[in-house]
């Protein structure tokens, strides 16, 4: 099979779940809450495919990706496809397209999700001295299977007026008598509480990650419902005074462009859990070259470039996230909540966990 008959059947394959896909795009917003990217249109066929465009299938719903993907597309001429899914989609759709896969990366938004597509052999190794460089190797696969962009702080937020923030501890102290009712927390189903959870099973054992879902339950101020956007609501409504979210909310919401989203931050603190012992659980945004990459330079090319200072700082000043280059500066407003101590646990561990973590969210009754 000559190479413009391998790209007609590629452009065929990708049209088909191209469809899926937009049906998987609209199923799966409501679980993030947030913004979407969408497939761009096919563009004209170019003579050299393989070098004319990079694929991307992610979880990651930022409007910042859009636009770094567009700075790339500008910068070298290779258009960047994109598809939306959720982790698990994006597992399952891999699995499916086996090595007819138009897949060049993948992104997901926490550990488990990239960690699973390596264990089911759908990654490839890559060797980078940029990425090397650009990525401390706390943040990136030891063998070049997948590399951290950005990680954000699963932290406490609440309502100033309501709460002493001096009470304030750790993740376990939340399950204390004296925040009965008052907590808000999405829904178990959701990665970056299984993920947070996991974490907690690693670190102090299933029991005690047992007592942890099941007090916080009590302590709820409410059943589980909407996004982490959706809690801080719920904290300026009265509904609740204090909630678990990720950092890159605050700012999304503090510098929103809806006047409702602005004033809902006006009056809540940001509290970093566990700093004089393990340190605050973060979620990893994460990336992999596909295994069946038909354009393997082009999705390094991208990796590479989405490692840069310049690129990391945008991640940082349009998504609030921090960077994982230690080169890029972090936005004024997480530099204004001062450095934090993060966990040490790896991906694995915590990908590793997440079945049990489903199970302990399943008995505490968390919805
Ligand atoms: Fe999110």
């Amino acid at each position: 099979m000559n190479r413009s008959v391998l790209h007609s059947l590629r452009k065929l394959i990708f049209g088909i779940f191209g469809i899926f896909g937009f049906l998987v795009i609209g199923f799966s917003l409501t679980s993030c809450g947030g913004e979407t990217v969408t497939k761009e249109d096919e563009t004209t066929e170019a003579e050299t495919p393989e070098k004319s465009s990079v694929t991307v299938y992610t979880h990651r719903h930022y409007d910042v990706d859009k636009e770094i993907f567009k700075d790339f597309t500008e910068k070298t001429g290779v258009e960047v496809e994109v598809l939306f899914a959720d982790a698990s989609q994006i597992l399952e759709r891999l699995e499916q397209e086996g090595e007819k896969s138009p897949a060049d990366l993948v992104f997901t938004v926490d550990a488990k999700g990239l960690v699973q597509v390596k264990q089911k052999d759908l990654l490839q190794s890559i060797e980078s001295e940029k990425l090397n460089e650009n990525i401390p190797a706390k943040f990136r696969d030891a063998d070049g299977y997948w590399y951290g962009l950005t990680y954000r702080g699963r932290i406490v937020v609440y309502d100033k007026d309501r709460v002493d923030p001096t009470r304030l501890s750790t993740y376990q102290n939340l399950t204390a008598p004296e925040w009965e009712d008052r907590i808000l927390v999405r829904s178990s189903s959701n990665v970056y509480n299984r993920g947070l959870l996991s974490s907690m099973i690693t670190l102090y054992g299933k029991e005690a990650a047992q007592n942890w879902a099941k007090g916080l339950v009590i302590n709820m101020a409410r059943a589980p419902k909407g996004n982490d956007r959706a809690q801080v609501r719920g904290i300026a409504e009265g509904v609740g005074d204090l909630a678990i979210i990720n950092t890159y909310y605050m700012g999304l919401l503090k510098f929103s462009e809806d006047s409702t989203e602005r004033a809902s931050v006006e009056n809540i603190g940001v509290f970093f859990p566990n700093q004089d012992s393990e340190g605050a659980h973060i979620n990893l945004s994460m990336a992999g070259v596909a295994k069946h990459a038909p354009n393997k330079a082009g999705a390094v090319a991208l990796l590479e470039y989405l490692s840069t200072k310049e690129v990391q700082e945008k991640y940082a000043n349009a998504n609030f996230e921090y960077p994982v280059n230690q080169a890029s500066e972090p936005h004024e407003l997480l530099k204004s909540w001062g450095d934090f101590k993060t966990q040490t646990i790896t991906v694995e561990e915590i990908a590793e966990k997440t079945n049990d973590a489903v199970a302990i969210f399943q008995q505490a009754n968390w919805k």
